[in-house]
Formats: structure tokens, sequence, C-alpha cells
């Protein structure tokens, strides 16, 4: 890099101008390595995370609000073409954005359906014969009693959890829902970026901590981290993938 020459700047504040852009060039041109692709990873994710009115929680899917980073959405459809799930059970519905986009999914391939649960019964979900909603506690037995019966039925079964994201509640639902992950499925822990991984430092234990407590006494389940190959994920660590049982 180049620096001008002013007749105004005094000869040492031209040669520590001069020095600084050399330094800034060089480290321009320096190799990416891992250590600074992450640090810089992690920086965006809590720029993109704390601009929230702008980013994910303006987000959308053909017109309902999903409140998802895009780049996971994309994994979800990559997903869904790989393991053709037959059911996807979805803990936390909001708005339906994130059950409305996997429906869209199973229209493309024609195959599949979304179970989704929320406590609260919010109207103006959008109807589609693809999805079905529930209404209560993903914990409730009765709630998982149905979810149980219709999972039985399905050859192969994908849950996402994102529910209440609180430590005790996440690590409830990992041990009430992973038993109906399928083989070679996936059992996705949502939000696993809170509580300082990157975002919301103060956030308390949440999923990301659920998941360490539930993987110490799972063997079915690991981390599946090429699923974080975007870089950018909500759920860092929280893409399990079930083992199949020869490798258990
Ligand atoms: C993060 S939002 C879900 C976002 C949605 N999956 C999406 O991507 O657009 C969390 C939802 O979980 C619901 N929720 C909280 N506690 C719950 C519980 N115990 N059982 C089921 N849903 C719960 C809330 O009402 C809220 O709608």
């Amino acid at each position: 890099m180049q620096v001008a020459s002013s007749p105004r700047l005094p000869a040492r504040a031209a040669r520590r101008l001069a020095r600084l852009s050399r330094a800034l060039g060089r480290r321009a041109a320096a190799p990416i390595t891992k250590p600074r692709a992450e640090a810089s990873t992690r920086r965006f994710h809590r720029l993109y995370y704390d601009r929230r009115p702008q980013t994910w929680s303006n987000t959308s899917w053909l017109g309902t609000k999903v409140a998802k980073c895009p780049l996971d959405l994309w994994v979800y459809q990559e997903l869904v073409h790989e393991l053709r799930p037959a059911l996807v059970v979805e803990t936390g519905t909001f708005r339906g954005g994130s059950a409305l986009f996997l429906a869209s999914c199973f229209d493309l391939v024609d195959h599949g359906r979304v179970v989704t649960i929320d406590v609260e019964p919010r109207p103006g979900r959008p109807p589609h014969p693809r999805i079905t909603y529930l209404t209560g506690s993903s914990t409730d037995p009765s709630i998982l009693e149905t979810v149980q019966q219709d999972a039985a039925a399905a050859d192969t079964v994908l849950v996402v959890l994102d529910s209440d994201h609180s430590y005790d509640h996440v690590l409830a639902e990992l041990q009430a829902y992973s038993p109906l992950v399928t083989e070679g499925s996936y059992l996705v822990v949502e939000d696993t970026n809170v509580n300082g991984h990157p975002v919301l430092p103060k956030f308390g234990p949440g999923p990301y901590e659920a998941v360490e407590t539930f993987l110490e006494s799972s063997t079915a389940f690991v981390r599946d981290r090429e699923r974080e190959k975007f870089m950018l994920t909500f759920n860092p660590g929280g893409w399990l993938r079930r083992l199949p049982r020869t490798e258990t």
C-alpha cells in the first residue's frame, strides 16, 4: 500500500503512517488461519445476533416469521433432501415459520410431515396439509404420548428442540425426544449459541450446557460439526446425529 506524501505532514508522522500502512497490508495478505477465522466468525455472529430487529427476528419464509438464521434453514433443506424424513417433530412453533419452511421442502420432495408443539395457541399460524399443530407443553405426558404414537409409524424421524431454552427444560426434552430419532437422523438442539457461545453471555445455563450433560450419558449421538460448515450457525454443537446401532 502506498501513502501519498503530503507537504503538510511532518516527516515523523509520515513515516509512522507508512509503517502502519505496511502493517495493514501484511495483515490483509496474511493467510486466514483457523483461529483467525473462528475469531471473525464469533465477531460476526455477535454482530448479526445483536442486530436482531433487522436480522433474525425479521426473517420470514413465504410471509411467515421464522426465528432462525437463514444458513441454518439451508442446512435443514439439505437434511430433508439427504434423509427424506417421514416426520419432523418440532418443539416450539412460535409463528409457524420453521414448520412452514420444512413443509415447503417436503412439498418439493413430495414426502414428509411436521408435527409442531407450542404451549401458546397463537392464531394466524399458516395452515398446511403437511403440518400438525399441537398445543401444550413439549414435556406434558399426553403430548409426548401423541408424538410417540405418530413417530412409531414413521421410518425416518428428525427432531428439532426449539421451545423453552432453559437448561432443565432442554435436558428434559433431550431425554424425552431422543428415543424418537431414527438411526442416521438428527436431533437438532436450537439456540446453543446463548450463554456466551458466543451470544447473550449472561443467559445462564441453556441448550449448550444441556447438550453437554446429555452427551455424557448418551453414546447413541455425536455432534456433527459438518453441519456447521457455513461457520455461522445458531446451533453450535447442537447438530446431533444418531449413530447406527453397530457404532454405539
Ligand atoms: C424460539 S420460539 C420457536 C421458534 C420457531 N421454531 C421458529 O423457528 O420460528 C420458542 C417457542 O417455544 C414456545 N414454548 C415455550 N415453552 C414451551 C414448552 N414448554 N413447550 C412447548 N413450547 C414452548 C414459546 O411459546 C415459543 O413460541
